[in-house]
């Protein structure tokens, strides 16, 4: 995935650039730092009735990552479950054309509440359905763990780490947070190997970006200023990435012109190496319910990294694009396999956080 931040590498643009979105925003923008906090409000356990907490449980599930942010889910509650489908809408045939992306976000948003319900009182059990999982609930004693407590802390923070090595006690939680059903983690925190893995991304972003296709759905995701991200409350808000927020009519052309493979690719060798490690997760089966288990495991690495205040991002152009896919299992020694994301992590400073939609525009009462 790309990011705006290409367009304002050249001294000139940087300039004008924070001057213009302060002159050219939308009027009446709304405040982006009290949705935003308003959205990340702490999951307070409390005495609640069963269908209060079950509501609960969903918000924690819709905090979970999603490609994209397209917050591809719906969820349905019944009187001890939560029923959890794809939003086949909100899918993104370019990047995701066989909807790998897309369960395995599903899978993200089955694991927080998984990770919350303990803390509410309830026990989650995800059964697998045809094309979706429910989770059902069965009352027990409230427990909130470490990982509950990182739903609220966990984001995709693309911005350059510290550099600093993680511990090896470390490196093995993250590794058995990551590890789930017929899905793999593969831990690489050693330069030469990052190394051969920023060279798949670079080639892959360039193959990416050579795509108009790609380009324009990515387009329909950035969200370019503060009015566009508070108003749709999904897609990839620009100061997430670390750009400055403008209006559409001026970010979008802007975006066409400064976009290109090798700004971004200064961007990516910068984020790689000053990461702590990369993180390859990989499952044994290629179908919609092992993506699942893969969404599900990467969002416990995800969670367990948050808890140790170690920060992850994606960099998944090398299971995106699919003869880098290939070759990035042969380099791996996991032919037969099918990796599915490319993390890296380590420490560093935080991002402005993300947006969602109102609960009830994923929420189907029954
Ligand atoms: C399956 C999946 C694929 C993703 N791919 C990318 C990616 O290639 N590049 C990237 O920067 N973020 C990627 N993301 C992160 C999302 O963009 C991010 O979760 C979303 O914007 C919401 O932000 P948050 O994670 O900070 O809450 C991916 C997330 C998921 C679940």
């Amino acid at each position: 995935m790309v990011t705006r931040r290409s367009l304002f590498r050249s001294a000139s643009v940087l300039a004008g650039a924070d001057a213009l979105a302060a002159c050219a925003e939308e009027p009446a923008s709304p405040d982006y730092e009290q949705t935003a906090s308003e959205i990340w409000r702490a999951s307070a356990p409390a005495a609640r009735p069963p269908g209060a907490v079950a509501r609960e449980l969903v918000r924690c599930a819709t905090l979970a990552p999603s490609s994209h942010n397209t917050q591809c889910w719906k969820f349905r509650l019944a009187p001890r479950s939560i029923a959890i489908r794809p939003d086949f809408a909100r899918r993104c045939p370019v990047v995701d054309p066989d909807d790998h992306h897309l369960f395995t976000s599903l899978g993200c948003a089955t694991e927080n509440p998984v990770q919350a319900a303990a803390a509410h009182g309830f026990m989650a059990h995800p059964v697998p359905v045809d094309q979706g999982v429910d989770v059902v609930l069965e009352p027990t004693r409230p427990a909130a763990s470490a990982r509950f407590q990182a739903i609220m802390l966990r984001q995709s923070t693309r911005g350059e780490f510290d550099g600093r090595p993680l511990s090896a006690p470390e490196l093995t939680q993250l590794s058995q947070a990551g590890t789930g059903a017929g899905v793999h983690v593969l831990l690489l925190a050693a330069r030469p190997a990052m190394e051969q893995v920023l060279a798949l991304v670079a080639s892959g972003n360039a193959a990416q970006l050579r795509d108009p296709a790609f380009v324009h759905e990515l387009k329909t995701w950035i969200r370019f200023s503060e009015y566009e991200a508070v108003r749709t409350g999904d897609g990839l808000f620009a100061r997430c990435s670390g750009n400055p927020a403008l209006p559409r009519w001026l970010g979008s052309p802007l975006l066409d012109l400064f976009l290109t493979a090798d700004a971004e690719n200064d961007k990516y060798a910068r984020h790689v190496r000053s990461s702590a490690g990369i993180a390859v997760f990989a499952s044994e089966r290629n179908h919609p319910q092992q993506w699942i288990e893969v969404g599900r495991a990467f969002e416990r690495f995800a969670l367990q990294a948050a808890a140790m205040n170690v920060r992850t991002a994606h960099l998944n152009q090398p299971v995106e694009v699919p003869a880098l896919r290939g070759q990035l299992a042969g380099w791996l020694g996991i032919a037969g396999w099918r990796p599915d994301l490319v993390v890296r992590f380590g420490r560093g400073p935080a991002m402005p956080r993300s947006l969602r939609r109102p609960l009830d525009a994923a929420l189907q009462q029954v």
